[in-house]
């Protein structure tokens, strides 16, 4: 009773980013999936979403809209000028403000949400995250004109005393292109954790919408939460199936710029031993049906994140009401 009174919503879902296969019935219908809903969503998005990337693209240089499109990643070594870097690794290190942690497995994620009021003090990362060159590399990757939500990230991995970290598993984030971004503070090692990404895999190509095909028909009941919920995760048959190129481990130097179409398959690369990676990080996730690039400007950035602090605070207080750990818990300055 109560699903079919949700039903209008779950319809309403299928025209948004929603991707659960396991929280909505109608995404996760085998009976749907098997007439192509499904496979129909990820045509139809990705249709849109390059149209808006390309109508955000003039500004772009063919260089990088011929790299992101055709492997799905654009790298920026030597982003910064030595002294700007310097000003803005100092400013990062010496950073003061809330930052919350997330547990995944024996990995911990330090996060700092990087929202107008905190960027005014911190003028380096300000002029960084919102210089000519930075907006329009992420506008056109995320294919809308809102900011992505910045933060100041930390993983930290082999800190905790949990098992396996889901997110070293090779997986998508979204069903449609949506973009994360790094911007290194630290160096990366290839057994510290890289970040690791399947070139080519954020390409449509028929190999590709068949395995979406079948694995839209039994996605709702897997074991896997994560690939239930529509994180989809890739045994490594699956990647055998797909035939695409090898892994690509992203170890940089510090100061390079990455930005990356997360419909790709990749993963957080393991790490021997403990080791950390202090990066600004920027996560842009939007209605990929919406036929235009969206509103942008600093009214739009300042909402989201009023909206995204008052989502943690609800979960604050429902892990509170349950006696268990926020999945974002905000920490102490000297545990970070
Ligand atoms: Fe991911």
């Amino acid at each position: 009773m109560k699903s079919l009174l949700k039903t209008p919503l779950y319809l309403i879902e299928l025209m948004t980013s929603a991707k659960s296969f396991k929280d909505n019935p109608v995404i996760g219908s085998m009976t749907l999936n098997r007439c192509g809903l499904h496979v129909i969503r990820i045509l139809l998005s990705h249709f849109i979403m390059r149209i808006r990337m390309l109508m955000l693209s003039g500004s772009i240089s063919a260089e990088d809209r011929r790299q992101y499109f055709q492997q799905g990643y654009i790298v920026k070594e030597n982003y910064l000028s030595a002294s700007e870097f310097a000003s803005l690794e100092k400013e990062s290190r010496a950073f003061d403000g809330e930052i919350r942690e997330a547990r995944q497995g024996d990995t911990l994620t330090h996060r700092a949400a990087l929202s107008p009021d905190v960027l005014s003090r911190y003028p380096m990362m300000q002029s960084v995250l919102f210089s000519k060159t930075f907006q329009k590399l992420a506008r056109f990757t995320s294919g809308h004109l809102r900011d992505p939500l910045y933060y100041l990230e930390e993983i930290k991995n082999q800190y905790s005393e949990g098992g396996n970290d889901p997110q070293k598993m090779f997986h998508h984030d979204t069903f449609h292109p949506s973009m994360k971004c790094w911007f290194f503070i630290d160096d990366v090692e290839e057994n510290s954790g890289a970040f690791t990404f399947i070139p080519q895999s954020h390409k449509l190509d028929w190999k590709r919408i068949k395995w979406e095909y079948k694995m839209s028909l039994v996605a709702q009941d897997a074991n896997n939460h994560m690939h239930a919920r529509g994180s989809t995760r890739y045994t490594d048959e699956d990647l055998v199936e797909l035939g695409l190129p090898a892994p690509y481990a992203f170890t940089v130097k510090k100061n390079t710029l990455v930005l990356v179409n997360v419909f790709g398959i990749h993963r957080r690369g393991d790490s021997i031993g403990k080791s950390t990676r202090l990066a600004l990080w920027g996560d842009s996730r939007t209605n990929p049906f919406l036929p235009f690039p969206g509103f942008g400007g600093e009214f739009v950035n300042k909402l989201q994140y009023y909206f995204l602090s008052l989502f943690r605070k609800r979960a604050d207080e429902s892990a509170a009401k349950r006696g268990v750990r926020s999945p974002w818990t905000v920490i102490s300055n000297d545990k970070k």
